[in-house]
């Protein structure tokens, strides 16, 4: 009976320590073995005046960040506004980026064709200014209706700074439905070039989870492991179905051939913001794709973080949240389920430095 208790404290001990463990790790130095930056995708046009004089264009731009004892499991953060969403929290704490480096997660930040550091494009792009502040306070779930927040909401309602800061970092976006392919092309270039690695899951936000969904039905390789889309505005369907194509956030009819590479993906999961109701466009189309993925042997799951999480104020970019440490561990959670956690090392887990 002693040797029992004992044994039982031992284990309570053992179970406490690797949550401390799991807290320091999370605290650790970010130590990496090299970062920088590539072109993929794209095209060389000729001039039409003098062929000898040529464009390359419409890649896109990969920058990456690669620990010093990687995990298997590359993270391609594919934004829809802004790299800047993933690279700090709304109040400019600590992003997605530097939380999953920690954690020894290889990072790619990927500007798609013509958006960012990606924007030499093969044909004439325009712009003009357009008052968007207050459509994106709505779009991104901050409130009802500018200029008020929810009241529970995870975005830093009285920071006047954060908001400036995060209306001002949005880039132009080329919404329309050549580019969603456009931009899926070079991602599913980029994702069989081995180049991002043998293992990548998808991390989107917003019109990128419509991209990333097209980019898995367009790879010929395996490489692509999953999709983790936040508020994924825009699905992939197939053919063999009554949906009708639309612009710009879809749907995106497919073959039912290539719509089928998706139920080849290990995972798919599709988390939807607090404060969003049960009859939300997105949220409905999210749900027709789950069945028709899983139909068809996949492995595709809708991830509320109000009602099934238990989040509060969930914003349409929850990584960036104030509370992006729980998003964090519900993704933790994700990629050790679907045994997408594991280090590129056999049994190296152990060898990590400071444990
Ligand atoms: C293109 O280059 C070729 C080979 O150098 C040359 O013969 C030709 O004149 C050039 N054409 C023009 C329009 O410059
Ligand atoms: C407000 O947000 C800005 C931009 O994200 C940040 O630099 C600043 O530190 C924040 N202020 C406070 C008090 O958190
Ligand atoms: C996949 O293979 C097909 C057939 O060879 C090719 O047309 C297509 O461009 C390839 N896709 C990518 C992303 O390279
Ligand atoms: C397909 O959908 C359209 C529009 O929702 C509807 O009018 C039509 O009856 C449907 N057709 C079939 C065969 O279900």
């Amino acid at each position: 009976m002693w040797k029992l208790t004992t044994y039982l404290g031992l284990f309570a001990a053992l179970a406490g320590g690797k949550q401390l463990e799991d807290q320091k790790a999370w605290k650790r130095p970010i130590v990496l073995d090299s970062s920088g930056g590539f072109n993929v995708g794209g095209k060389v046009i000729q001039s039409p005046y003098n062929p000898n004089m040529t464009l390359s264009c419409d890649h896109g731009y990969i920058e990456y960040f690669l620990p010093w004892k990687p995990r298997k499991t590359s993270l391609f953060m594919w934004h829809s506004s802004s790299t800047q969403t993933w690279q700090n929290r709304f109040d400019g704490g600590e992003g997605f980026k530097d939380k999953f480096l920690r954690r020894d997660y290889p990072v790619y930040l990927w500007d798609a064709p013509r958006l960012g550091r990606a924007n030499w494009a093969c044909e004439p792009t325009f712009y003009a200014p357009d008052y968007r502040d207050q459509g994106n306070f709505v779009a991104w779930n901050f409130g009802p209706s500018y200029p008020d927040f929810w009241p529970d909401t995870q975005f830093p309602a009285e920071n006047k700074t954060a908001w400036e800061q995060v209306t001002g970092a949005r880039y132009v976006e080329y919404d329309t439905v050549p580019n969603v392919w456009l931009q899926a092309t070079a991602a599913a270039i980029a994702a069989d070039s081995y180049k991002v690695g043998d293992s990548i899951v998808f991390l989107c936000n917003s019109a990128s989870g419509l991209r990333a969904q097209l980019a898995a039905t367009l790879s010929n390789t395996t490489n692509t492991k999953a999709i983790v889309a936040y508020e994924s505005y825009g699905y992939v369907f197939p053919d063999n179905v009554n949906i009708t194509g639309g612009e710009p956030f879809g749907p995106i009819i497919v073959p039912v051939e290539q719509f089928k590479k998706l139920a080849k993906l290990p995972a798919i999961q599709y988390i939807f913001s607090d404060h969003r109701p049960e009859d939300f466009t997105f949220l409905v189309q999210a749900r027709q794709s789950v069945k028709l993925i899983n139909m068809y042997g996949g492995n595709a799951e809708i991830l509320r973080l109000g009602k099934d999480a238990g989040l509060k104020g969930s914003t349409h970019i929850a990584f960036a949240d104030m509370d992006n440490d729980k998003v964090a561990g519900l993704l933790d959670k994700f990629l050790e389920k679907n045994k997408l956690d594991e280090y590129a090392e056999e049994g190296d887990e152990d060898s990590n430095g400071d444990d």
